[in-house]
């Protein structure tokens, strides 16, 4: 029995929560076992490391600390939850995952996709997700959907967001089979349709 791991990504304001909210309910109504988790987070240390890592803005921190926090709460997520539930055959819809860093730290921090998956390659130990769905939205909407009060990494301004959209388009072309990006335009229920289409060939 082997279930299929599906994360939703995008940048700060895409939407993709509410849209991993939804794939999983409709995925459950379908009779499928879901698990839906998270990144960072997912695990109890994975949620204290997410204290850290999303703190308030007058935190400040080396980059280098940033991104092996993120791999550090993957690490034990894919020991203690991801492989677990997979290997008993839930679907498991993921708020984020490696692609996460990769877009963010390795594009949007400039640390460089292949450095942060070179960093990242133990922590996920061959453990990918199925699909990547990448809620893709143009820069002023994500802003606009943005909350009021940001943490370390909402807070940061508009170049970064840029960069971070640009590097999961870099991900959606270098690895489309895994990678897949969706109009992240419209209501809820629109985008709603095109991630269940997206994700329609895991079935
Ligand atoms: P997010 O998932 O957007 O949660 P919320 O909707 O509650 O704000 O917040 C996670 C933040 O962490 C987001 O800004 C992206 C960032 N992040 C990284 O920079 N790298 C990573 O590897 C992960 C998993 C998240």
């Amino acid at each position: 029995m082997s279930g299929r791991f599906i994360a939703l990504e995008g940048v700060d304001g895409s939407g993709k929560s509410t849209q991993a909210g939804l794939l999983a309910d409709a995925l459950e109504a379908a009779g499928r076992t879901v698990l839906r988790t998270r990144e960072p987070g997912g695990t109890p240390v994975g949620e204290l490391i997410r204290d850290v890592v999303l703190a308030a803005p007058s935190l400040s921190m080396t980059l280098l600390a940033e991104v092996h926090l993120f791999a550090a709460s993957r690490a034990e997520h894919v020991r203690a939850v991801l492989r677990p539930a997979l290997a008993g055959g839930a679907w498991v819809v993921s708020d984020r995952f490696v692609d996460s860093s990769l877009a963010f730290q390795g594009a949007g921090r400039g640390l460089g996709i292949d450095a942060v998956w070179e960093l990242n390659r133990s922590a996920v130990d061959g453990c990918l997700p199925d699909l990547a769905v990448v809620i893709d939205v143009p820069g002023p909407l994500a802003a606009a959907r943005r909350k009021p009060a940001p943490d370390r990494i909402e807070a940061e301004g508009e170049g970064f967001h840029a960069r971070v959209a640009e590097g999961y388009r870099e991900l959606a072309g270098r690895f489309p089979e895994r990678v897949r990006l969706v109009d992240g335009r419209g209501t809820p229920d629109e985008v709603h349709a095109r991630v269940r289409d997206a994700v329609a060939v895991l079935a």
